[in-house]
């Protein structure tokens, strides 16, 4: 099939080069020129695992090309996928100014053979708006439909690959059966449904996960008054499968450019249909509780943090990624800096992003060299890499042996073994 995707961010360039994988010939249209040009060359302009192979054998292969918004011939693609950005705007509700735009230049292409496909979260109505809006600007019924996406930042070509489910909310007949056969090789169940369903979908996924990660911090800050170990407690419920294991890692709190977004999206959403979201509110309410509750365990643990040399590791809102959009750890850094402390950090991936808000962030190589002199070392994002650190090399450099874990990884047995005081989820484990 020939497919072109407008929007080569990071969900429109995984779909994108993962369809031409596939087989499929890509055109992702870009309208950011600097980043069209590193695209040209390969270059992927973001932190993704295989992310980069992929893309450089679909242009080596031919089946991936990169062009301008409006310069590619969409009008020979059978499906026209719309992946761009969909900030938060100041009402809760994301911005869809940059969807509204491409579905403009794009219309006047459009033919009754084509497809065009909402791959970015809108606000639920948004595909039924958009279809009447094509056929009252064309005269004509042009298939739409809302194909939400589920890819996680860091996994998201293995989640391409093996999707849970695929959604296809659509009234056309037409565009069902072409999004079906388009993701019939990834062999999983594929629900097609009305747009608005569709739309709700992806939002009661992302609302729900950002729930399981509230309600376990709840829990935890409870295990942690009564001395019981909140990762134990984690481990014992995940084994219930009407549960199940997932998103249930205590920490600093979610983040990311999806989760706390989606939420307050669906909590507006509730409130301008007088509909009272007291679940999602206290979902947000406990997310932004965590960042200060970490907070003042650094305080208690350090006896404040003003003068005081802390070593960070990690600026990412997750492990795997360089995004720092909304990132608890990034919040927390700045925090830091505020309260008048030194702030050593380092990140595998996320550094550039991280001093371009927080310049006065101290940026250092690695894991070692960030906690050179420092009175405590921070642990605020779940990079893997974290959890085999060697805790002897890094007894030598810090000045004091205190290390506030914020996202549960791992490392206390390591840590204690060389004389380090361990503070995590739960009461602090003595040397
Ligand atoms: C999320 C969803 O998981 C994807 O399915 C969805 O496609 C994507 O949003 C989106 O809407 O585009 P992502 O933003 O990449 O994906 O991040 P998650 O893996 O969901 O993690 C979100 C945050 O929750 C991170 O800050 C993470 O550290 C935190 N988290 C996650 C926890 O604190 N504890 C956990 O147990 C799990």
């Amino acid at each position: 099939m020939k497919v072109t995707v407008i929007g080569a961010g990071y969900v429109g360039l995984t779909v994108g080069a993962c369809l031409a994988d596939l087989g499929h010939t890509v055109v992702c249209a870009e309208k950011d020129r600097a980043r069209l040009a590193r695209l040209r060359e390969g270059t992927v302009p973001f932190y993704e695992p295989q992310l980069p192979e992929i893309v450089r054998r679909g242009l080596g292969g031919g089946r991936l090309t990169f062009s301008g918004v409006g310069e590619d011939a969409a009008d020979q693609s059978q499906v026209i996928f719309i992946a761009v950005g969909t900030p938060p705007s100041a009402d809760g509700q994301p911005d869809v100014s940059a969807v509204d735009e491409a579905v403009r230049v794009i219309a006047p292409h459009l033919d009754d053979g084509q497809v065009l496909v909402l791959k970015s979260t809108v606000p639920v109505g948004t595909t039924d708006r958009i279809e009447a809006v094509l056929r009252h600007d064309t005269g004509a019924h042009r298939a739409v439909a809302c194909n939400p996406e589920f890819l996680r930042e860091g996994s998201a070509v293995a989640d391409f690959f093996h999707p849970s489910r695929v959604i296809v909310g659509t009234h056309s007949r037409a565009a069902a059966e072409v999004l079906t056969a388009l993701h019939q090789p990834l062999e999983c169940p594929i629900l097609v449904t009305a747009p608005r369903t569709a739309e709700m979908i992806k939002y009661a996924s992302n609302a729900f996960l950002a729930t399981k990660v509230s309600f376990i911090n709840e829990i935890a800050a409870i295990c942690e008054q009564v001395e019981a170990d909140a990762a134990t407690v984690a481990a014992g419920m995940g084994s219930d499968p009407r549960i199940g294991p997932h998103f249930l890692r205590a920490g600093i709190g979610f983040g990311g450019s999806c989760l706390p977004k989606d939420v307050r999206a669906l909590a507006a959403l509730a409130r301008e249909h007088r509909v009272t979201p007291s679940l999602l509110e206290a979902v947000l309410r406990v997310n932004d509780a965590q960042r200060q509750q970490f907070m003042e365990k650094v305080e208690a643990a350090l006896g404040g943090i003003a003068g005081k040399t802390l070593a960070v590791l990690g600026l990412a809102f997750k492990g795997g990624t360089s995004d720092v959009r909304e990132s608890p750890a990034l919040d927390i850094a700045g925090r830091l800096l505020a309260g008048g402390a030194v702030v050593r950090a380092f990140d595998p991936a996320a550094e550039e992003g991280a001093a371009e808000t927080l310049p006065a962030l101290i940026c250092c190589p690695d894991a070692y060299e960030a906690a050179e002199g420092a009175d405590a070392i921070l642990i605020l994002t779940d990079w893997p890499d974290f959890e085999s650190l060697d805790w002897k090399r890094l007894r030598k450099r810090v000045r004091t042996p205190v290390v506030l874990d914020g996202r549960g990884l791992r490392v206390a047995a390591s840590a204690i073994d060389e004389g380090f005081a361990y503070i995590g989820q739960g009461p602090p484990k003595a040397r």
